[in-house]
């Protein structure tokens, strides 16, 4: 099964895409996750991405379409994977249709967590994200067992940069401008499946399923 998540920064992408990964063992793919580690690890790549992504801007399409476009062919993608955070610009999608269709495959669904710009502000004060493993908890509405240490490998959690409330406002910008357009692309393509992500998680996660089980 292929998974792309769609939908604004804080709807949930990362919260379900970790989800659905264990529910159908296929790898989740967090391209803010890969640029994360880089810049945790001061690569060259890191360095590059960092100043869009402090700035809430996107990263330049050339830093990040051969990066998927690799990652997917990995034999852990053999038997699909979930794209979180990627295709995020019409160029993008094109390149990720491209490889596919020379494969012969394509997207099985592009899920549209759909949460109103009201809604996100008040969510991403209250992340907080795991560099380690990239795992996302909540401090209400999804809160870790140990206080600031992640559930799953028990490093420490961080704020992440760009959830100060301009940021994310200016996130919310450039999401409505250049990636919100791929919600029509995919509904020409069949693949859409848009969710309420204003309910609770475990409701998010079970209108989704209900689809991908039938
Ligand atoms: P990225 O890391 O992908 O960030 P994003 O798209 O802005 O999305 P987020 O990760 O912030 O939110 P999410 O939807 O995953 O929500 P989450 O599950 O954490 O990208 C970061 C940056 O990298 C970009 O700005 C860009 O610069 C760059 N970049 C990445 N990919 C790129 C690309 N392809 N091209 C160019 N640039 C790229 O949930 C949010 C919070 O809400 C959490 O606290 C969670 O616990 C909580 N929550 C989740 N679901 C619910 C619910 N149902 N009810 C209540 N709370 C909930
Ligand atoms: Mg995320």
């Amino acid at each position: 099964m292929k998974i792309i998540m769609l939908g604004a920064p804080g709807a949930g992408k990362g919260t379900q895409a970790k989800m659905l990964s264990e529910k159908y063992d296929i790898p989740h793919i967090s391209t803010g996750d890969i640029f994360r580690a880089n810049i945790k690890n001061n690569t060259e790549l890191g360095k590059k991405a960092k100043s869009y992504m402090d700035a809430g801007q996107l990263v330049p399409d050339e830093l990040v379409v051969d990066l998927v476009v690799d990652r997917i062919k990995a034999k852990d993608c053999f038997k699909g994977f979930i794209l979180d955070g990627f295709p995020r610009t019409i160029p993008q999608a094109e390149a990720l249709d491209y490889a596919l269709n020379n494969q012969n495959e394509k997207i099985d669904y592009a899920i549209n967590v759909d949460v109103p710009d009201e809604d996100i502000i008040e969510r991403m004060s209250g992340r907080r994200a795991c560099v380690g493993c990239g795992a996302t908890y909540h401090l209400v509405y999804n809160p870790t067992k140990k206080e600031g240490i992640c559930d799953v490998c028990g490093e420490k959690l961080i704020l992440r940069d760009d959830d100060k409330p301009e940021t994310v406002k200016k996130r919310l910008q450039v999401y409505h401008e250049q990636t919100q357009p791929l919600i029509d692309h995919y509904e020409k393509k069949g693949a859409l499946l848009t969710v309420d992500g204003t309910q609770d998680i475990k409701v998010v996660f079970e209108d989704i399923t209900k689809v991908l089980d039938k």
